[in-house]
């Protein structure tokens, strides 16, 4: 798994910036609700979607094994967006805390989101397939 930089500004909070495990916890608050406990699709409100909610561990396989933070840093946060997330009305941009912490994806470049954005996607990395 490759490691990401993580550069806090001046406001965000060094110390909450790549919390895996904080991760794992903003997803059961969040996302659980689509995409299930273990993140494999079919939460409750799956069935009332008319696009199913993919398998977030397989968000690698599906790309040819690499795992592309930035792009999943800004699905989450809104700023690519997917109608079931809000569409043109992001619901997790708004819900976490803002773009504060810098995230640098080694070849690909640099990224201003939420730290919990950041977390998330440090947890879902360390869970693919
Ligand atoms: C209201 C239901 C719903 C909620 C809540 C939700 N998602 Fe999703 N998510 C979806 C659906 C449906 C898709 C597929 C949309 C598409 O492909 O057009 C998706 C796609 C994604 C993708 C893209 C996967 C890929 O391989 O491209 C990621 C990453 C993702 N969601 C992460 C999250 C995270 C993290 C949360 C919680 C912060 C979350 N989602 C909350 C319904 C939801």
């Amino acid at each position: 798994m490759r490691a990401v930089l993580i550069l806090a500004l001046a406001l965000a909070s060094p110390a909450a910036a790549q919390d895996a495990s904080r991760g794992e916890r903003l997803f059961a608050e969040n996302c659980v609700v689509c995409h299930g406990a273990e993140g494999r699709g079919g939460g409750p409100m799956a069935e009332i979607l008319t696009v199913a909610p993919p398998d977030l561990r397989a968000i690698a396989a599906r790309r040819g094994g690499a795992f592309p933070e930035i792009e999943i840093a800004r699905i989450i946060d809104g700023r690519d967006p997917i109608l079931s997330h809000g569409g043109d009305m992001p619901i997790f941009g708004r819900v976490f805390g803002g773009y504060d912490t810098l995230m640098r994806e080694e070849g690909v470049g640099t990224l201003l989101t939420a730290d919990e954005v950041v977390d998330l996607v440090m947890y879902l990395e360390g869970v693919q397939d």
